[in-house]
C-alpha cells in the first residue's frame, strides 16, 4: 500500500505569526486526516518555529530546496546535512519555479537529490510541462526527459527507493487552473510506466497545481495519484486540512 502523502509548499510566504497559527491549526485537526502522511515545507528561516510547533504531532516538515554541495564557500546555500541535523525530514527538489528562475537543470536536480538522500532526507522530485509544451503535445517527452536524468543513473534503482515524485504541470501552478483528474492520471500512469518494475508500484506520485478543497477528492480518487503538493491552499489551515482529509479516501481503496 502506498500511504497517501500531502505536503504544503509555502514558497516565499509567511511570518512567525502566520507559521504558528497555520501549524497550530494543522495539529489541532489531526484526527481529520488520520492515516495520511502530512508535511509542510516553509521558508528556511521559519523552520525552527515550525519544528517547535509541530513537535510530537507526527506532521513532517522540511525545506523547499537544498544545495548540491556538501559544504564550503557557497554563499546563500543550505546543505542537506544541515537540514537533517536540524531535524528536517523532507525536501522539495526541482520545483518548476526553481527550474525556470534559478537555473535548476535536470542534471542539477539529480545532484541535489543525491545530497538529500545521502543525508537521510526524503526528496520530493518535481516534474511537469509548461503550457507551450502541452499545446505542442510534448508533455510525455518533457516529463520523460526530466525523469530520465534520474533513471539513467547507474544506481537508479537505489535512488528510487527513497523518493517521492510530484507531477506539477507548470500551467496549473498558482493559476487556479487544475489539470482534470483524467489529465493528471494519464501523466501519473505514464510516469509509473516509465519507471517500471517493482519500484514503480511502491513509489508515491503526488499531483500539484491548484489543488483546492473542492477538487482534491476527485484528483485523489485516481489510481495513480497518491496525494498532493499544495501551494496556495497550504497557506490556510482549514483548506490544507480539508485537502489532507480528502486523501483519506485513498485509505479505503488501498
Ligand atoms: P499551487 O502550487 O497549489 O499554488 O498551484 C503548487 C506548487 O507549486 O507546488
Amino acid at each position: 500500500m502506498r500511504t497517501p502523502l500531502v505536503v504544503g509548499n509555502w514558497k516565499m510566504h509567511g511570518s512567525c505569526a502566520m507559521a504558528r497559527e497555520l501549524c497550530d491549526g494543522i495539529v489541532a485537526a489531526r484526527s481529520q486526516y488520520d492515516g495520511v502522511d502530512v508535511g509542510v515545507c516553509p521558508p528556511y528561516v521559519l523552520l525552527p518555529l515550525v519544528a517547535e510547533t509541530l513537535r510530537g504531532s507526527g506532521v513532517r516538515w522540511g525545506a523547499q530546496d537544498v544545495s548540491e554541495q556538501v559544504s564550503g564557500a557557497y554563499t546563500g546555500e543550505v546543505s542537506a546535512a544541515m537540514l537533517k541535523e536540524f531535524g528536517a525530514e523532507l525536501v522539495i527538489i526541482g520545483h518548476s519555479e526553481r527550474r525556470a528562475m534559478y537555473g535548476d537543470t535536470d542534471a542539477l536536480t539529480v545532484l541535489k537529490l543525491r545530497q538529500a538522500q545521502a543525508s537521510g532526507l526524503l526528496p520530493i522530485l518535481c516534474v511537469g510541462e509548461t503550457l507551450e509544451e502541452r499545446k505542442a503535445d510534448r508533455t510525455e517527452q518533457v516529463v520523460a526527459r526530466q525523469l530520465d536524468a534520474l533513471l539513467q543513473q547507474a544506481d537508479a534503482a537505489a535512488l528510487l527507493e527513497r523518493l517521492v515524485l510530484a507531477y506539477e504541470p507548470v500551467w496549473a501552478i498558482g493559476t487556479g487552473e487544475t489539470a482534470t483528474p483524467a489529465q493528471a492520471q494519464a501523466v501519473h500512469a505514464f510516469i509509473r510506466g516509465r519507471i517500471g518494475g517493482s519500484a514503480a508500484g511502491a513509489l508515491r506520485i503526488l499531483y500539484g497545481g491548484s489543488v483546492k478543497p473542492g477538487n482534491a477528492s476527485e484528483l485523489f480518487a485516481m489510481p495513480d495519484i497518491d496525494g498532493g503538493l499544495i501551494g496556495g491552499a497550504a497557506l490556510k489551515s482549514e483548506d490544507f486540512v480539508a485537502i489532507c482529509a480528502a486523501a483519506r479516501g485513498r485509505l479505503a481503496t488501498a
